[in-house]
């Protein structure tokens, strides 16, 4: 009887010490955050217990990366911005997400890498057969985002796939590689209908069509659902078009508001119900290598951004 209860009260003072410390770490946690000045739920990696809030919130992933395309022929119109800063809000929701930058600007790779400019081996290596997809690609700053950077390399690379055989499914035959290591992957194309964003659309299960909310926005737009269509029937069955995304929206203006009408008009549904706001921090981002969820999370490019992952988030895992 006296030895059952010394262990009772030993189980007892050895849980309350147990509770004691919980709260002293809660609060110096609380405290860290509170002066990094991160709101007390919002920063969750910092709460063992709070962990798991994105995956209840917004599911657990997919596992078989789902592909999508940010395309459009147009140059300027968003797609490295949307790219870039929509892989790293999916990558804050816990999934495993790869930016594939398949532009020979690099404007992908230089937005996510401050410090390394020059990668070698690069998506050019591995498309002409000289490296693994796996040695090409690199960690960025932010957890579970992963790069397969591009270089100027790239630039001649659609005359040397003019000979190759089945050269409109060499990105396809790469990702199909690695595409259950993560659970999305965002192919940056570059501004135009060659043969790389043909690989592109042949890859990828969908797209996301940025549009500037500009006078000639819907130039070329027929011209690219023409090509799109064309790939369904040809190569791609699956391809469809994920969302029409408005970029570089203000809301002040009539002509934003007209170009916003007109794209609803003829796509509907389709067309994503977060507009992306003319934001200068989502313009600065790039300079310091920055995705908007380091640099300036609560701007209000950060924040369309964050709620552009979320309609993504609700389109493909529904
Ligand atoms: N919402 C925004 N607010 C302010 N500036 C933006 C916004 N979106 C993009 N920009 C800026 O506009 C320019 C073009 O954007 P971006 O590079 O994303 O377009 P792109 O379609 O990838 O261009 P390209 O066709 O040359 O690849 C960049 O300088 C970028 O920082
Ligand atoms: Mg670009």
């Amino acid at each position: 009887m006296a030895i059952r209860d010394s262990a009772t009260q030993i189980t007892l003072s050895i849980a309350w010490k147990a509770c004691i410390c919980s709260l002293f770490f809660v609060t110096f946690r609380f405290l860290l955050c509170y002066n990094k000045k991160d709101t007390f739920l919002w920063k969750t990696e910092n709460f063992f217990f709070l962990q798991g809030r994105e995956k209840i919130l917004y599911g657990e992933g997919i596992g078989m990366a789902k592909i999508i395309g940010i395309i459009n022929q147009k140059g300027g119109v968003g797609k490295t911005t949307t790219a870039v800063n929509l892989s790293a809000f999916l990558a804050k929701h816990s999934r495993r997400v790869l930016i594939v930058d398949t532009d020979s600007q690099g404007n992908a790779t230089s937005g996510l890498s401050m410090e390394r400019r020059h990668f070698d081996p690069d998506i050019y290596d591995v498309m002409m057969g000289n490296a693994l997809v796996e040695e090409a690609i690199v960690d960025t700053d932010m957890k579970r985002l992963f790069l397969l950077p591009a270089s100027m390399n790239l630039a001649g690379a659609e005359i040397e796939m003019v000979g190759m055989e089945n050269r409109e499914t060499i990105l396809k035959r790469i990702l199909s590689q690695v595409r259950d290591k993560y659970d999305y992957i965002i192919i940056d194309c570059p501004p135009a209908l060659g043969l790389m964003t043909l690989n592109v659309l042949t890859a990828a299960d969908s797209v996301i069509i940025p549009i500037q909310a500009e006078f000639y926005a819907l130039e070329g737009l027929s011209q690219l659902v023409k090509t799109i269509h064309a790939v369904t029937k040809n190569l791609n069955p699956d391809l469809d078009i994920l969302g029409i995304l408005l970029t570089m929206y203000d809301g002040r203006t009539n002509l934003s508001v007209q170009v916003r009408d007109e794209v609803t008009s003829y796509f509907g549904d389709t067309v994503f119900k977060t507009v992306i706001p003319r934001s200068v921090k989502l313009s600065e981002a790039p300079g310091f290598g920055q995705p908007i969820t380091l640099y300036a999370p609560k701007s209000k490019g950060g924040v369309a951004y964050k709620k552009l992952s979320r309609e993504v988030l609700k389109r493909v895992e529904k």
